[in-house]
């Protein structure tokens, strides 16, 4: 049997092991929406706690929880509503849909579609069944929907695309509130929703998904230093929680691939490895917006938008974007953290001739950070195994497992990624000792229960 690659294995854990569900499961799925289960909600708080944690350490950068819905004339002024598509076609014999521009691309086509551009694609069949495509149309990705009771074209309104708009909408109220000066960053983390035409990948490319962005207001004389600044900020971000640097690299975007208002970009890719074909992928762009987004809304608000330099002359602050992924990070992390360990770690067990999962999650990102097993279901033991587990469950998110062996509950808390394991046996009713395993290296420590919490305070400082 062919063995299966390792991005399948992680999609089967995920869902196996409570990180990722496909949405409305019981009602067969709803195409690339996913629900975060118990482990995963965990997973995403503490990435996404550590990345705002990351952000707002900078004396500069403040945090905003801006909301899905906002006024239609943002996506005008953006240019969402005019420029915020995707060229499309259809299979006339099997229906399939296609993004041209991926056709393209595969017969080694450099697409540049545009307003009044559409290129050629005669010579272009079905990848699937070779059947005939249609012309190229233009397919707006947001989602729209109404708001108030009458559905007309007067209350229609667009759940959110980017994150980063509610950011240049608040940039005055930021800026007067906290009476801050240039340059300055807003940082957000929230949902978005593209109404993609070939999502995939699992939770790569979804309808609904979450970034974390952040705007940073600058002086446009120190645009190049702010790009640089972060560029390198949130590459060691990745690596600082646990990413391999050869997983990681940049790709500068060719000036034919910037947006108009662009001034330069570049993504931060990691090696998804989906396929032979797919290894490196956007992670998350580091984009240089120029002072396009607070001169549009500028304009289509009517508000001032602009500040004074040093010598009073009033100037539109430059922007220098980080756009990231919450969904992507966390598949990232997962794919990074999935070890397998052939033939097993132990060798004293019944199981030890059987491939070990690890999941060699930072201990930061772990779900659970310390599992608490009595060594049998003795009630005395049961007793003092859950009298740690209450001592403890204000500060770490635990887990309690009576059932098995111990050393089929160290693997299971080993797949979910669990730091430590805490075991109590029949000596720890006369000595008060318990065993606290390491899940990387499998050293076993025997430490007071009066000194358990320093010890853990320890190993998570
Ligand atoms: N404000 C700029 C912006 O939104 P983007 O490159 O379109 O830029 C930024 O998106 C990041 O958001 C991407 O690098 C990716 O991590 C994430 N992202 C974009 N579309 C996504 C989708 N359909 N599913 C999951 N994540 C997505």
């Amino acid at each position: 049997m062919k063995e299966l690659r390792k991005f399948d294995k992680v999609v089967n854990l995920a869902k196996t092991r409570g990180f990722i569900f496909p949405s409305s499961d019981i009602y067969g799925g709803l195409n690339s929406i996913y629900d975060y289960g118990p482990l995963g909600t965990e997973l995403k708080n503490n990435l996404k706690k550590a990345w705002f944690d990351f952000m707002l350490a900078r004396r500069d950068v403040v945090g905003l929880d801006s909301a899905i819905l906002m006024h239609p004339q943002i996506w005008k002024a953006s240019g969402h509503l005019d420029g915020f598509s995707d060229p499309l076609v259809d299979c006339k014999k099997c229906k399939s849909r296609f993004r041209a521009d991926h056709l393209l691309e595969k017969k080694g086509i450099k697409p540049t579609f545009g307003k009044d551009n559409t290129p050629n694609m005669s010579d272009v069949k079905c990848p699937e069944c070779g059947g005939e495509l249609t012309e190229v149309r233009q397919f707006n990705l947001m989602f729209k929907t109404f708001m108030g009771p009458l559905e007309d074209s007067a209350n229609q309104i667009y759940l959110r695309p980017e994150t980063a708009q509610g950011i240049y909408v608040n940039f005055l109220n930021v800026l007067n509130s906290l009476r801050l000066k240039i340059p300055f960053g807003i940082a957000q983390i929230g949902k978005a929703f593209r109404n993609e035409i070939t999502p995939g990948n699992f939770i790569f490319r979804m309808r609904e998904f979450e970034q974390m962005e952040m705007q940073y207001f600058v002086h446009p004389d120190k645009t190049k230093d702010a790009f640089e600044k972060w560029q390198n900020l949130r590459m060691d971000w990745y690596k600082s929680l646990g990413i391999d640097p050869k997983n990681l690299r940049f790709r500068e975007h060719a000036k034919d691939e910037l947006a108009h208002y662009a001034k330069k970009a570049l993504d931060i890719e990691y090696n998804f490895a989906f396929s032979e074909n797919e290894t490196f992928k956007e992670l998350e762009g580091i984009h240089h917006r120029g002072d396009w987004d607070l001169s549009q809304h500028q304009k289509y608000s009517q508000q001032k938008l602009t500040v004074k330099d040093e010598n009073n002359k009033e100037y539109i602050p430059n922007v220098i974007e980080t756009s990231g992924g919450v969904d992507r990070a966390t598949l990232a992390f997962l794919m990074e953290a999935y070890t397998e360990i052939d033939g097993g770690r132990t060798t004293t067990t019944e199981s030890s001739k059987e491939k070990e999962v690890v999941l060699k999650l930072d201990k930061r990102l772990a779900p659970i950070k310390i599992a608490i097993f009595p060594l049998s279901k003795k009630t005395d033991l049961m007793a003092k195994a859950i009298e740690i587990y209450d001592s403890l469950a204000t500060k770490y998110r635990l887990t309690y497992d009576e059932t098995g062996s111990i050393g089929k509950r160290y693997r299971r808390q080993d797949e979910i990624g669990t730091p430590y394991c805490v075991t109590v046996d029949f000596d720890t009713l006369g000595n008060n000792l318990v065993t606290v395993r390491d899940r990387d290296t499998m050293k076993q420590d025997h430490i007071n229960i009066s000194e358990l919490a320093a010890y853990f305070q320890e190993k998570f400082k």
